[in-house]
C-alpha cells in the first residue's frame, strides 16, 4: 500500500511576546501559577498588519521555498478565528503564495480540531490520487477577555503541512478513534471577540474524550500504547499534556513517563496557545528537539476541538526526516523575538476592526514578508514585500 502523510511541515509565529510574569505582576499573582501551574512562559501577540492570513502564508512560504507548488491541486484552511463568513482565508495565501489556479480551496472549522480533519481528509485525497498533494494550513490568534483566568493561555501562530504520497517526515497511519459530543465548554458566537468559556469543564472534557477516543482507536485494530515512543498533544497550555499523559497512562495501567511528553511541550511554552495549530506545533517541537534519531518510530498524537470532537491517531517517522525539516528556521523564529510592556501588549490587543467600511491604514510592523497593509470598504488587502 502506497504510504500517505506529512511530506513538509513548517510554523510561524509572531516577533512579539508577552512574558507571563509581566501578566502575573499585572494581576497581582505569584509567577509560578503560570510558568508551574499551566506551563508557559511566553505568549505570542501578533503585530496589527498580522492575522491569521500573514501568519498562514508564513508557515508555508518555507515549504513553497523548499519544493515548489507542482501538485498541489488543494488548500484546506483550518481556523476558529476566521476573518470573514463567507470567504475563506485560504484564498488570499493562495494568492500570496502563488499556488497553481487549478487548485481548490476551503476553510475548515471545528475549534482546536479542524487541522486534524483536513489531514485525514486530505490522506484520503492523496489515496485516490497519488500525484497530487494538499497543503493543509492550521491558524489562529487566540484570544481571551483581558484580566480573565484564559488571558494567560492566549498565543497565536500557524503550522502549514504539506500531504503527499512517500511522504518524508511521518507516514499517518490508516487506522484512527474519534469522539463527537455537543457540548459547551468553549464557544464564541458571531457577534464575540472573545470566546466564552467554562475553562475547568473544559479540561475535563478534554480528558474524557482522550479516554472515548483512545478506545475507538483500540477498537478500530490500533497500535499498543507501549508500542509509541513519543506522544502529541492538542496544548491549550502545555501542562495540559502533563494531565492528558497521566490519564491515558492510568487507562493503560502504565507508570506515566514524562519523557515521552517534554519534547511536544517545549515550543508551546514559548509561544502559547495557537488553537488549531497547537497540535502541529506539539509535532514540530517534538520532531525538532529529540535528540535520537526517531526513524521508522511510532507517535501517538491527540486532537482536541471543543465544542467537542476528540481524535487519536498515530503516525511512523520516516527516515531521513531530519533532512525535511525546518528546524533552524524554526530556531531563529523563536531566538530573534522581542519582548513586549503591558501598556503595548494592550495596544496590539485591540487590533483595528472597523465595521462601517472606513479606512485604517496599518503601519508596517510585521517580521515577515507577507502584511495586512489596509482594511478598507470592508476589504482586507494584503500585500508582499521583499526581505
Ligand atoms: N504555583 C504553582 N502552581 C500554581 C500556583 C502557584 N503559585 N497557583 C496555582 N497553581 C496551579 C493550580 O494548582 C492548578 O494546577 P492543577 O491544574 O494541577 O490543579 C493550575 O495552576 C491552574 O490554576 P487554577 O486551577 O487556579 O486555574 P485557573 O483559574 O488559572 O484556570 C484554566 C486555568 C482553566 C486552564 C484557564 O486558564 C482557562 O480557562 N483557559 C482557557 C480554556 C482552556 O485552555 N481549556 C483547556 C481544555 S479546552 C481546549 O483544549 C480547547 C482550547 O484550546 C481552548
Amino acid at each position: 500500500m502506497t504510504k500517505i502523510g506529512i511530506d513538509r511541515l513548517s510554523f510561524y509565529t509572531p516577533q512579539h511576546y508577552l512574558e507571563l510574569a509581566t501578566l502575573a505582576e499585572r494581576q497581582g499573582i505569584d509567577p509560578d501559577k503560570f510558568s508551574r501551574g499551566i506551563g508557559q512562559e511566553k505568549i505570542a501577540i501578533p503585530t496589527h498588519d498580522e492575522d491569521i492570513v500573514t501568519l498562514a502564508a508564513e508557515a508555508a512560504r518555507p515549504i513553497i521555498e523548499a519544493v515548489g507548488t507542482e501538485g498541489i491541486d488543494t488548500l484546506l484552511f483550518a481556523t476558529e478565528t476566521g476573518i470573514d463568513q463567507s470567504k475563506s482565508a485560504g484564498i488570499y495565501v493562495h494568492r500570496l503564495l502563488g499556488l497553481p489556479t487549478q487548485c481548490r480551496n476551503v476553510e475548515l472549522k471545528q475549534a482546536c480540531y479542524s487541522a486534524t480533519a483536513g489531514l485525514q481528509m486530505a490522506c484520503g485525497y492523496v489515496a485516490r490520487k497519488p500525484d497530487r498533494k494538499v497543503l493543509v494550513i492550521a491558524s489562529d490568534v487566540s484570544r481571551y477577555d483581558l484580566d480573565s483566568p484564559a488571558e494567560a493561555t492566549q498565543g497565536s501562530g500557524a503550522v502549514a503541512m504539506l500531504i503527499s504520497a512517500n511522504p518524508s517526515v511521518l507516514e499517518i497511519d490508516p487506522v484512527s478513534g474519534c469522539h463527537s459530543e455537543d457540548i459547551m465548554d468553549f464557544w464564541r458566537p458571531n457577534y464575540r471577540k472573545t470566546p466564552l468559556v467554562d475553562g475547568k469543564y473544559s479540561t475535563l472534557k478534554y480528558m474524557h474524550f482522550l479516554g472515548h477516543a483512545w478506545a475507538d482507536y483500540q477498537e478500530s485494530g490500533g497500535r499498543d500504547f507501549g508500542d509509541f515512543v513519543q506522544f502529541c498533544y492538542h496544548l491549550p497550555f502545555s501542562r495540559m499534556a502533563e494531565k492528558a499523559h497521566r490519564q491515558l497512562s492510568n487507562i493503560n495501567k502504565v507508570k506515566p513517563d514524562p519523557t515521552l511528553i517534554e519534547p511536544g511541550m517545549a515550543y508551546a511554552r514559548e509561544i502559547g496557545n495557537c488553537y488549531s495549530a497547537s497540535l502541529y506545533l506539539s509535532l514540530i517541537s517534538m520532531l525538532e528537539t529529540v535528540p535520537d534519531d526517531l526513524a521508522g518510530k511510532a507517535i501517538g498524537l491527540f486532537s482536541y476541538g471543543s465544542g467537542a470532537v476528540g481524535e487519536f491517531f498515530s503516525g511512523t517517522v520516516q527516515p531521513g526526516y531530519r533532512d525535511s525539516l525546518f528546524t533552524e528556521h524554526h530556531g531563529r523564529l523563536l531566538a530573534e523575538r522581542t519582548s513586549l510592556s503591558y501598556d503595548d501588549y494592550l495596544e496590539l490587543w485591540n487590533a483595528p476592526d472597523p465595521h462601517d467600511g472606513s479606512e485604517v491604514v496599518m503601519e508596517a510592523a510585521a517580521r515577515g514578508r507577507y502584511r495586512l497593509a489596509r482594511i478598507n470598504e470592508h476589504k482586507r488587502l494584503y500585500d508582499s514585500v521583499e526581505t
